[in-house]
């Protein structure tokens, strides 16, 4: 498929810079306005119950689920603090 992508013929042709394109054409594909997550903060969606264990786990907000701290740098809305 990279090959297809970039029109290279063999491995030797992958570049850094081919990578990066790549990985930035990934990125521009998520969702990050109207994502079911987003939705559920404005009271427009609901969690499934194997969601809600997830986001317990993540934001440690279940007492019953260990502590990840994922929430401490992924805060909602944007999923990141900004704090690198
Ligand atoms: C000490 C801060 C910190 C904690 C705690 C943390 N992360 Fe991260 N995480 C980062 C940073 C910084 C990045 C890279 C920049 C970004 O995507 O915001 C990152 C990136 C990621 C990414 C990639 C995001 C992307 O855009 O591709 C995922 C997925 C992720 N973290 C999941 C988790 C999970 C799951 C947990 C908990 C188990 C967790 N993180 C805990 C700081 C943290």
């Amino acid at each position: 498929m990279f090959r297809e992508a970039f029109g290279i013929k063999n491995k030797s042709e992958i570049s850094k810079e081919l990578a990066a394109k790549a990985i930035a054409q990934f990125e521009r594909i998520i969702i990050s306005k109207d994502s079911k997550f987003d939705r559920i903060q404005q009271g427009q969606a609901f969690y499934t119950d194997l969601e809600l264990t997830g986001f317990g786990l993540y934001f440690d907000d279940d007492p019953d689920l260990p502590d990840t701290e994922c929430g401490h740098c992924h805060n909602i809305p944007m999923a990141t603090s900004d704090d690198f």
